[in-house]
Order: C-alpha cells, then sequence, then structure tokens
C-alpha cells in the first residue's frame, strides 16, 4: 500500500512537470512567435551586445537592428568589428545607429571596463538591454589536466567576468531608467556537470545561477533578467565536433529566428524548441548519471583530434 502511494504520488509530480513544461514550451516557442513583443518600447533604444562578430551573436544582432534598436557592440577585432557593423548598418530602421568598442574581454584589468563606462555614460537613458553573448570553449574538448593555463584563464574571463563586469556597469542605468534587460547567453551544459567541457560548464553554470539570483532579486523593479541555455549550435565554437552536420545542431540563423522571439517572455530558457526537449528528457526524465553519460560518451565519439 505504502509503494503504491509512493508510485502514485510520483506519477501525479511527473504529471504535474509534464503539464507545466508543455505549456511553458507553448508559450515561449509558439505563442511568442506568433505576438511580437516590441522591445524598444518595453526596454529601450540601445542594446549592449558581446560576442556580436560572429556566430549566434551577430544574428541576433542584425534581428536587434531590424526591429528597431541601435546597438553598441563589444568586441576585440577590429576587422571584424567594422564588418559586423557594415552588416548591422544595412538594416537599421531610420534614425538608428551601431556604435563600436575594441575590448578584448579575455582580461581582469578594470580599467578595460572602465573605459566601457565612460562610453556608455552619455546613452545611460536610452540603454535597454545588456546582452552578455561572448563566450570562449577551447578548439579541443579534453580532460582537464590537459587544458592549457591560458584556455583555463581565457573561459573564466570571457564567460563570467564579462558578465559580472558589464552588469556591475549597466545596472545602475536601468535602476535609473526603471526598465531593462539582462540578457545571458548560458549553455544546456549548465544543468549537469559535464565530462570534457568541465571548466567550460561550469563557467555556464555560473552564468544560470547568477541569472537567476539577480532576476529574484529585481523581480519588483521592472529589470529583468533572462538567461539563453542552448544546446549544440553550427558556429565556430562547436568545431571541434565532427556531428556538426548532423541533426544534432542547427545553424545559427535557424537557432536566433526561433530563440529571438523568446526575449522577454522568460527567465531562463533553451531558446529553440528541439534544445527544449533535449532539456526536458535531461532535467524530468533522465539522472545527472545518465546525462553524464551520455554526454562523456557523445563529446568522445565525435571529437576530431
Ligand atoms: N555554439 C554552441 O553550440 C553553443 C551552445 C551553447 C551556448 N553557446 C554560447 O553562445 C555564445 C555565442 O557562441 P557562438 O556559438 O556564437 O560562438 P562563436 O561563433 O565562437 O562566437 C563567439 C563570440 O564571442 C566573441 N569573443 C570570444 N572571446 C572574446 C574575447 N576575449 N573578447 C571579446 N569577444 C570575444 C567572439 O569574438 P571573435 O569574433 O573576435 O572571435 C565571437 O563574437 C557563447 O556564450 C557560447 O558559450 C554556444
Amino acid at each position: 500500500m505504502i509503494i503504491f502511494s509512493i508510485g502514485v504520488l510520483w506519477l501525479l509530480k511527473t504529471a504535474v512537470f509534464v503539464l507545466w513544461d508543455c505549456l511553458h514550451g507553448i508559450r515561449v516557442f509558439i505563442w511568442a512567435r506568433l505576438k511580437k513583443l516590441d522591445l524598444v518600447k518595453k526596454y529601450g533604444e540601445y542594446v549592449i551586445i558581446t560576442g556580436a562578430t560572429d556566430g549566434i551573436g551577430l544574428e541576433f544582432a542584425k534581428k536587434f537592428a531590424e526591429r528597431g534598436h541601435s546597438l553598441f557592440v563589444i568586441g576585440r577585432n577590429p576587422v571584424k568589428l567594422e564588418n559586423t557593423k557594415r552588416e548591422i548598418e544595412k538594416l537599421l530602421q531610420p534614425g538608428k545607429k551601431v556604435i563600436t568598442f575594441i575590448a578584448d574581454l579575455n582580461t581582469t584589468n578594470l580599467n578595460v571596463y572602465k573605459k566601457i563606462e565612460s562610453e556608455l555614460q552619455p546613452l545611460k537613458e536610452r540603454i535597454g538591454i545588456l546582452f552578455n553573448n561572448a563566450g570562449f570553449f577551447v578548439s579541443d574538448p579534453d580532460l582537464f589536466a590537459n587544458l592549457k593555463e591560458e584556455d583555463i584563464l581565457n573561459t573564466v574571463n570571457v564567460n563570467v567576468t564579462s558578465i559580472l563586469m558589464l552588469t556591475k556597469i549597466v545596472f545602475p542605468f536601468l535602476i535609473e531608467n526603471k526598465k531593462g534587460l539582462i540578457l545571458n547567453t548560458g549553455s544546456i551544459v549548465s544543468i549537469y556537470p559535464t565530462p570534457f567541457l568541465n571548466v567550460y560548464g561550469a563557467t555556464k553554470a555560473f552564468v544560470k545561477y547568477f541569472g537567476e539570483a539577480i532576476a529574484y532579486e529585481y523581480k519588483d523593479v521592472n529589470i529583468e533578467v533572462q538567461t539563453l541555455i542552448p544546446s549544440m549550435i553550427e558556429t565556430k565554437m562547436t568545431e571541434w565536433s565532427s556531428a556538426q552536420r548532423s541533426f544534432l545542431f542547427v545553424n545559427a540563423k535557424q537557432y536566433v529566428d526561433a530563440a529571438f522571439a523568446t526575449i522577454g517572455r522568460t527567465s531562463l530558457t533553451t531558446g529553440f524548441w528541439t534544445h527544449g526537449i533535449e532539456y526536458f528528457l535531461s532535467v524530468r526524465m533522465f539522472h545527472a548519471f545518465c546525462y553524464k553519460f551520455i554526454s562523456y560518451h557523445i563529446v568522445k565519439l565525435t571529437k576530431r583530434q
């Protein structure tokens, strides 16, 4: 009788979670695409964006331009920044602007952030969104002891330190404006520890925890924090995988077409429906042990070197 009751309770709990996840999926992946939000009106004109010189960041930047935003793009490579600027400028609405700023985010030098802060000061009333999207992942996932020290520091500086420092700069502006959004790109590998993606996965867990904590802290003052936790996308970052062109991956444009619609709809989302199913199966159905086993073998089998 006791075992039967526990079984019924477990089934009920699972049914509630399944129903909740289905409704959430319908809201962020279907409803959000049908009924677009006016993000300029909701948050403000300027989007401060990192990691927009390539991959999903570039696609996001183009979408923000199409939707009536001005952009402040932070990147480390002057040539790529200039190309990005030219590409975005073609899509801007009248009166909108792209400003670029050269900064290597693989740094702990506070002066770099002070310079960014002083560049942003004149725009502060028009800043609506900070999109911390830049990310670093080693070109060849490996066992921890084989990683180079400089790659470990690079991963932490770009994926963690830059998010903390830029959020620290922009938050006071958003508080003064009484509206705004901090959008962070995490990763699905933050849900459980991921072998071979050891340091990277841990930095993305940081992004998720940090985002969810401040989302709660500021929920009553009209400032939103959203974390994207995508799964595998075909970009420069995933060139290490021989599965890049398989069904396991979506391309950057496909991903951003879907993920853009989720902006302002939820505090945590994978951004793409197949990634949502992956998240659902991993979190609701599998134990962390199964996740670690599967991801360990996927990385081991598909890693090129
Ligand atoms: N691809 C995936 O499967 C996947 C999955 C989950 C999450 N993500 C996350 O999505 C975000 C975007 O990644 P992506 O896939 O689009 O990768 P990507 O094509 O490699 O783009 C990474 C972007 O970050 C910039 N960046 C890297 N290091 C930097 C530094 N030191 N200073 C300034 N900018 C720097 C890059 O600049 P350069 O153009 O100068 O290189 C580039 O614009 C990352 O946060 C990543 O962790 C990706």
